[in-house]
């Protein structure tokens, strides 16, 4: 099964993704994760993508649809996986129908704006793993360390919330004309996100049956 996560920045995507890859057993492809690796690394890829992530706005389409090409050829992904934050523009998407990449349903997290920005800022992350946290809604079990690999869990520079406005308006600008593109191939299923992330986790899991 090759899915789309589809929604706005903190929306639930990542942690969705982690419940859906163990419930089918398929690798969730990060973009955001990729990129931040990059950075993290400092590569020439990587030093391109930070400024742009820096102020919130989207990495080019070159570089990304460069790095999704090379992951979704390893072998890990050949029977399925979830794209998390990709596509994320309309080139893009149409990169991987050229691709020929058959998506079989793309699940949009509809989560209104005013309820992101106090969503981030309680958010934790592990670089390393890249395993996501929530100070109040999905606490680590020890607080600052990531439940999955035991490293140490850290605030994503971009979730300050300026940042995130502008997040914000590139999402609804550049990426939420996705959903008219997946509506009118027939495989875009909403899902509204819940205050508690299990209940958004059976929506999600229900949509996909
Ligand atoms: P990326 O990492 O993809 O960021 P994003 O889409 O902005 O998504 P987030 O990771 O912020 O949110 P999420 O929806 O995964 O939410 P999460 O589950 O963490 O991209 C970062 C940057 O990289 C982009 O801005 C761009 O510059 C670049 N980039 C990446 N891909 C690109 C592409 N394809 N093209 C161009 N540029 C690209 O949840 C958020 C918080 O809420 C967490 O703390 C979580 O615990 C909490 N939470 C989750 N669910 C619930 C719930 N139900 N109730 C309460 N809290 C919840």
């Amino acid at each position: 099964m090759n899915l789309i996560l589809l929604g706005a920045p903190g929306a639930g995507k990542g942690t969705q993704a982690e419940v859906i890859c163990k419930e089918f057993n398929i690798p969730t492809i990060s973009t955001g994760n990729m990129l931040r690796a990059a950075v993290k690394e400092g590569t020439e890829y990587g030093l391109k993508a930070k400024a742009a992530m820096d102020a919130g706005a989207l990495v080019s389409d070159e570089i990304v649809i460069g790095i999704l090409k090379d992951r979704i050829a390893q072998d890990d992904a050949q029977n399925g996986f979830i794209l998390d934050g990709f596509p994320r523009t309309v080139p893009q998407a149409e990169a991987l129908d050229e691709m020929g990449v058959k998506i079989d349903k793309v699940v949009e997290i509809f989560v209104p704006d005013e309820k992101i920005q106090k969503r981030m800022s309680g958010r934790r992350v592990c670089l390393d793993c890249g395993a996501t946290f929530h100070t109040e809604y999905n606490p680590p079990k020890q607080e600052g360390i990531c439940d999955s690999c035991g490293k140490e869990l850290v605030v994503r520079k971009d979730d300050e919330p300026e940042t995130v406005k502008s997040r914000l308006k590139t999402y609804h600008e550049q990426t939420a004309p996705l959903k008219d593109y997946y509506a009118a191939q027939g495989k875009l299923v909403s899902v509204e996100g819940q205050e508690e992330v299990a209940d958004t986790s059976r929506l999600v899991l229900d949509a996909l049956k």
